[in-house]
């Protein structure tokens, strides 16, 4: 059986990641062979569905083997024929019966407003409104383990942006629970199947300050990114779609930490937005998507300058990391000259140009 070291190294790597679960696989089915297969209850609150569609698009293991081979998935009101009152009682006898036993996976936000009355998971057998938030309540105390699904569930998300109408927020605000929060616009498959392996064959995974698996998000995407060079030599696209570095159309990933560039989407690993010459726009950060909008707009909290800033919006210790090392890196460039006056363009906000562009394209329909 693999051993926690040697299961992280495999993620680290490129080529592990191609076939992580594929190697995971046999050693999995040792692990439960004659014994009972985990019980997992996925539980769908606010959310757009997009994070269960995304991990079904796992291809090492499919979702088939995952199903069938790997765990029990006793509810999921996307994938289980049960409906209604018949799917209820299933979540109901499942959390009673397997109790300190089930992994509970938790999607989407959580709304507060109106007794959590914007979501509810149905109707309880005497006819109450099921909420969400009665839901996860119900739930987190009788799990062995809490896994947070995408951004939403584990920071609030698009669902609970401003001016967050639903008063919506994410699982570990509600919950006395350890959570564990696997973020992503939507999570990537192997995030998400990542971390369920950990939890069931060696538990809790290392977490950084945010709670999330640093063998997932312990690298900062600038430091691994395939246009690294085009940065350094001050080679910036001035709109979506060039081969350049995204950097002055507002890219995130100097102050985003996952392994997107190395990993890439999605079951099978063959691209990511900057690949697509599309700036990251830092879905797995948690002020996403505030903190990080304008999406194509460079934020000056990014700059040299606004260092402070930055610091002070995402908080803790790794935040004043990443502030710290973008600025002395950015100086190091500048003092040898090689970004030089392309450092002082690439900060200026790019709005104005893309908004000239929008109007020149529109002048130029009418034209026709
Ligand atoms: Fe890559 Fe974005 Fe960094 Fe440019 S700013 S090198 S596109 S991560
Ligand atoms: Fe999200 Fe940026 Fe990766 S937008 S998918 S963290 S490249």
């Amino acid at each position: 059986m693999l051993t926690r070291r040697q299961f992280i190294r495999l993620a680290m790597t490129t080529t592990a990641a191609l076939q992580l679960s594929d190697m995971l696989i046999p050693h999995l089915a040792e692990a439960f062979t004659g014994k009972k297969k985990p019980p997992v209850i996925w539980l769908e609150m606010m959310t757009c569905t997009g994070d269960y569609l995304s991990t079904a698009n796992t291809l090492h293991p499919n979702m088939r083997q995952l199903l069938f081979d790997t765990i029990d998935l006793y509810y999921s009101n996307t994938t289980m024929a049960a409906e209604g009152e018949m799917a209820i009682r299933a979540l109901l006898e499942t959390a009673e019966r397997e109790k300190g036993e089930f992994i509970l996976i938790a999607e989407g936000t959580v709304p507060l407003k109106n007794n959590g009355q914007y979501g509810a998971i149905g109707y309880h057998p005497d006819g109450r409104l099921f909420t969400d938030i009665e839901a996860i309540r119900f739930l987190a105390p009788k799990a062995k383990y809490i896994m947070a699904v995408g951004t939403c569930a584990s920071f609030g998300g698009p669902y609970a942006a401003r001016p967050n109408p639903s008063g919506s927020v994410a699982v570990h605000k509600v919950v006395d629970q350890q959570v564990v929060n696997v973020p992503g616009c939507p999570v990537h498959p192997d995030w998400a199947i990542g971390t369920l392996t950990h939890l069931l064959l060696y538990g809790v995974p290392n977490l950084d300050a945010f709670n999330r698996p640093t063998v997932f998000f312990g690298k900062r995407i600038h430091d691994w990114c395939p246009r690294r060079q085009h940065f350094d030599n001050g080679i910036f696209a001035e709109q979506p779609g060039e081969e350049k570095c995204t950097y002055k159309i507002g890219c995130k990933g100097p102050v985003t930490f996952v392994d997107c560039p190395t990993r890439q989407w999605i079951g099978d690993h063959n691209s990511w937005p900057v690949e697509a010459n599309s700036p990251c726009i830092g879905c797995v950060n948690p002020d996403f998507p505030d903190g990080m909008s304008p999406f194509y707009a460079h934020l000056p909290d990014m700059n040299v300058s606004g260092v402070r800033a930055s610091t002070d919006k995402l908080g803790l210790g790794v935040a004043a990391f990443t502030a710290g090392s973008i600025a002395t890196h950015l100086l190091a460039n500048v003092a040898t000259g090689r970004l030089g006056k392309h450092w002082i363009d690439g900060t200026r906000p790019r709005t104005e140009g893309i908004i000239r562009d929008i109007r020149k394209h529109a002048g130029d329909d009418k034209k026709q």
